[in-house]
């Protein structure tokens, strides 16, 4: 029997994935979750399918949305899809991109029917930083008392609970709270009046330029007649209202994702959007991957053993084929210094083994890497800080940024405050 072409493409879409990943790749149309703990091909399979759907037809390149959570892991998994199906880096008009780019895109394309002007701004957390600086300094509070940074993390995590200001007035027993509602009221009102917009506030304008406008929400649905969501267990609340508004009638949404690592709490992530999905999309399919590519034996066993503490969780197995692996030591040092040494010393012994662009030494927060800095310098071993100040964050980055947006929009005063 002769193959079609739309068949030997979507037979070599299959390829390098084992059975598993295969069954979730050509699932049909209909809900799908993907569950799966770390390093087990959740992106892969996120990648492989959104080839697979253009490479054998079932969908037109536009009519497929792709979310994820940074701009990088967008671009390695539109590059990769592309190479998949030789499809240019454009991927032939789908989207793939983080939930703010989608938004974005939308409110660019249809500001009015968001309620904005043409041509609004996008302030980022300085400028944020700086416009609650001035109504805390307006209202006389004290920054030490209400920090900016604090007020504006607290508004945040009220719009992407899909909490109103309103809602918040009527906690009338608690001072603090009367004053984050007070300073949420002028903090839209500033922003309204420069025409500025942040990140925040993009989805909640997204949804309401769909529910306002028709033929805007007919071309979004259209362009998300195939939904795929990186990093499920992410989404917040306010991201899980605007895929239910996009989701086409068949309900084809693929949502990948690993309860298990649930890092975005502190700004809203709702973990029920991965407990609960067979509920919130009746007739969910739901598929597990329990082999694990990316760690030994003894590596699994230990994080296993961590995360089965863990509250929230559906459980799962992992296991990988990966011979061999070291068991994992634990070292409690008395103190940042003996750490730091202790593990310079390890680099050091493991240094005639494997090159020093292999090796890397994690830590919870920015300001614990001064000891390791420290302790590498004196040793003389090159080492590179990585996820320090942002490129854009840096001061000479932002004040050339300010110069392009008053030359873009004159009346944009927000870049000099
Ligand atoms: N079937 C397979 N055969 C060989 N390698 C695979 C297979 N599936 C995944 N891998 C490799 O395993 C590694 C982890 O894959 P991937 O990043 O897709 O996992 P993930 O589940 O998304 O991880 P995370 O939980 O960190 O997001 C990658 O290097 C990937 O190429
Ligand atoms: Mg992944």
């Amino acid at each position: 029997m002769q193959m079609g072409v739309a068949e030997m493409t979507a037979d070599r879409l299959l390829e390098g994935l084992n059975p598993t990943q295969r069954e979730a790749v050509a699932h049909g149309e209909g809900p799908l979750l993907v569950l799966a703990g770390a390093g087990s091909g959740k992106t892969r399979v996120l990648i492989h399918r959104v080839a697979h759907l253009i490479g054998r037809g079932a969908a037109e390149p536009f009519e497929i949305t792709a979310v994820t959570f940074t701009n990088k892991a967008a671009r390695e998994m539109r590059e990769r899809a592309a190479t998949l199906i030789d499809a240019g880096p454009g991927l032939g008009g789908a989207f793939v991109g983080t939930f703010h780019r989608w938004a974005l895109d939308i409110l660019r394309r249809w500001p009015e029917a968001a309620g904005l002007p043409r041509r609004f701004s996008i302030i980022d957390s300085d400028d944020q930083r700086g416009l609650m600086v001035k109504i805390l300094k307006d209202e006389g509070l004290d920054p030490k008392e209400y920090p900016a940074r604090k007020v504006l993390s607290r508004i945040s995590g009220h719009v992407n609970r899909m909490e109103s200001v309103k809602s918040l007035e009527k906690r009338t027993g608690d001072v603090r709270i009367q004053v984050v509602a007070r300073l949420w009221r002028r903090y839209t009102a500033r922003k309204k009046e420069l025409g500025a917009v942040d990140f925040d506030d993009m989805l909640a304008l997204v949804l309401k330029a769909l529910s306002s406008d028709r033929a805007v929400a007919a071309s979004v649905k259209r362009r998300a007649q195939w939904l795929l969501v990186d990093e499920f267990q992410d989404t917040n609340k306010l991201q899980m209202k605007l895929l239910n508004t996009v989701l086409s009638e068949k309900g084809n949404i693929t949502a990948v994702g690993d309860e298990d690592q649930s890092i975005y709490r502190w700004r809203g992530a709702e973990m029920d959007n991965i407990l609960d999905f067979e509920r919130s999309f009746p007739g969910a399919h739901v598929v597990a991957l329990e082999r694990n590519y990316r760690s030994t034996a003894p590596i699994l066993k230990v994080s296993g053993a961590l995360i089965a503490a863990n509250a929230q969780r559906r459980g799962k197995k992992l296991f990988t084929e990966k011979d061999g692996g070291e068991p994992v030591q634990l070292f409690i040092a008395p103190g940042e210094r003996e750490e730091a040494r202790w593990v310079c010393d390890r680099i050091e012994t493991l240094q005639s083994k494997y090159p020093l662009g292999e090796m890397a030494v994690l830590m919870r927060t920015n300001a614990q890497t001064r000891p390791f800095e420290e302790e590498l310098t004196r040793r003389q071993v090159p080492y590179r800080v990585v996820g320090g100040l942002r490129f854009w964050q840096r001061a000479e980055v932002k004040d050339a940024l300010a110069y392009l947006r008053l030359v873009v929009r004159p009346e944009d005063a927000l870049a000099f405050e």
